[in-house]
């Protein structure tokens, strides 16, 4: 490009990028224990479902506007509709930056300590006791100074990598981390399955129990299909606006999607194996990973390195994700302040750790909102963002798409790469409108569950049967 914008070296280099913001906590952590409450096979065909039909046209519309517009949502949304209030859907995508990074440099802190904890052998007094495991990660993330140590270290980490520039910092740790995620995965996954026991952990992570699956499994599966993404904030916009006009953007999506979603089943296959040989709680939810896996590890022969793997692998998941949160926040600053990038990353990186500050201390270390929020400032910036910010962020976009911009102009910039390839537009109009439709609902779901104690979901659920 000739305006001398950053540009990803190989499309190797892109792909691993964008599936290495995909994969994170969503997929290590979350993935597993929601799967494993609410009907396993059942609830990942719902989530696989909802990753087909919302997941990969909002992806592809995300890549298309960054790519035609070569700037990060703000930009993008005003050069296409110059003037007009739509720049707001990409404020409201930075404003998300700093909501979600906030919350998740507090776990990538925990994450580190974990790993720490592990190298050294920390957890081999946590033998067969799950309460003194619960009550060693309860005393960690309530107590004031420890979280906030680590998550300075993780967020350190994250200015750090992005400081450093697209090919340079995001492109370059990603070609590394990636690949040793897949490979630790599949030595975990193969560990588990070989262990006396391992495979009832497949039968109740993959066989489906409808029974299970309640009318807000549904909702969740569709909104944890955004997270796990990256989806509604603009990461794909702004991943998508360092590229060149050579490849398929259709391509790369469904890369993206097929590695994303595989990283979460194998993360699945791993800890459930484990978990059911060791006869553990799989139904521990989201205490799974902290207080469960602590207490498996060390039963198993070098359980020193097999903990360490998992955590090392955790905390590679989730820098690559956090990093592409950031870069949103900076290449906002770069593109509409004209900020240098070493600038724009460690002011607003540290204005994000001090969010995230009390973030932490609003789980036991000293500041207490809940009276006011009716949870912790924690739980509030977990639920602002991924129940209202990214789906509102996700149905604006395919919106914009379908009546400010236009599919012909659209449809152009999609096809561009393709080989003369031609995408029937009714098809592209169809998935748009599911998807505008499907996150309405969801969120309109969630604002009448707050007003009157009940939503819509359940309603027609228990009308139903
Ligand atoms: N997808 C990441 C995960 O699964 C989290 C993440 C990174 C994210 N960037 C995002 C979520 C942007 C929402 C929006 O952990």
């Amino acid at each position: 490009m000739s305006n001398g914008r950053e540009q990803w070296g190989t499309r190797l280099g892109f792909i691993l990028a964008a599936s290495g913001s995909a994969v994170g906590i969503g997929n290590i952590w979350k993935y597993p224990h929601m799967a494993g409450q609410n009907g396993g096979a059942a609830f990942t065909l719902v989530y696989l479902i909802c990753i087909a039909l919302v997941g990969l046209p909002i992806i592809v519309g995300e890549f298309v506007l960054g790519r035609k517009t070569q700037l990060s949502p703000v930009g993008a949304y005003d050069q296409i509709a110059p003037g007009s209030f739509w720049k707001w859907v990409g404020f409201l995508g930075v404003a998300s930056a700093f909501v979600i990074l906030s919350f998740y440099g507090v776990v990538g802190g925990w994450i580190l300590k974990y790993t720490f904890a592990s190298i050294t052998g920390g957890f081999e007094a946590l033998v067969d006791d799950p309460e003194g495991a619960g009550t060693m990660f309860n005393g960690i993330i309530t107590s004031t100074w420890e979280p906030i140590f680590w998550q300075v270290i993780f967020m350190a980490f994250c200015i750090w990598v992005i400081v450093n520039g697209v090919k340079g910092g995001i492109e370059k740790w990603s070609r590394i981390m990636m690949p040793l995620i897949i490979v630790i995965l599949v030595v975990l996954a193969i560990r588990g399955l070989t262990l006396p026991n391992g495979k009832e952990g497949l039968v109740f992570l993959f066989k489906p129990r409808f029974a299970d699956l309640s009318a807000s499994a549904i909702v969740l599966a569709l909104g944890h299909a955004f997270f796990t993404l990256s989806l509604g904030m603009g990461t794909m916009i702004t991943y998508g606006s360092y590229l060149d006009k050579k490849q398929s953007l259709i391509g790369s999506a469904i890369w993206v999607i097929l590695l994303d979603t595989a990283i979460a089943i194998l993360a699945g296959i791993a800890i459930f194996t484990t978990v059911f040989a060791m006869g553990a709680d799989p139904a521990e939810g989201p205490g799974l990973i902290f207080v469960v896996l602590p207490t498996v590890f060390p039963q198993l022969a070098g359980g020193t390195i097999w903990a360490s793997l998992f955590f090392i692998l955790l905390f590679m998941a989730a820098l690559t994700s956090a990093i592409s949160i950031l870069e949103v926040v900076t290449a906002y600053f770069i593109d509409q302040k004209g900020w240098d990038r070493g600038r724009a990353t460690i002011i607003f990186g540290s204005v994000i750790t001090v969010v995230g500050v009390f973030c932490s201390l609003s789980l036991g270390g000293g500041i207490n909102l809940s009276a006011f929020l009716n949870m912790t400032f924690f739980d509030f910036m977990d639920y602002l963002s991924s129940k209202y910010m990214l789906p509102i962020g996700g149905m604006f976009m395919a919106i914009f798409i379908l009546y400010r911009w236009g599919l012909p102009e659209f449809l152009i910039e999609l096809e561009t790469g393709m080989d003369g390839y031609k995408v029937n537009h009714w098809v592209v109009r169809i998935l748009l409108s599911i998807s505008a439709a499907v996150v309405g609902f969801i969120i309109l779901n969630e604002i009448v569950d707050k007003i009157i104690g009940r939503s819509i979901s359940d309603i027609l659920f228990s009308a139903s049967g």
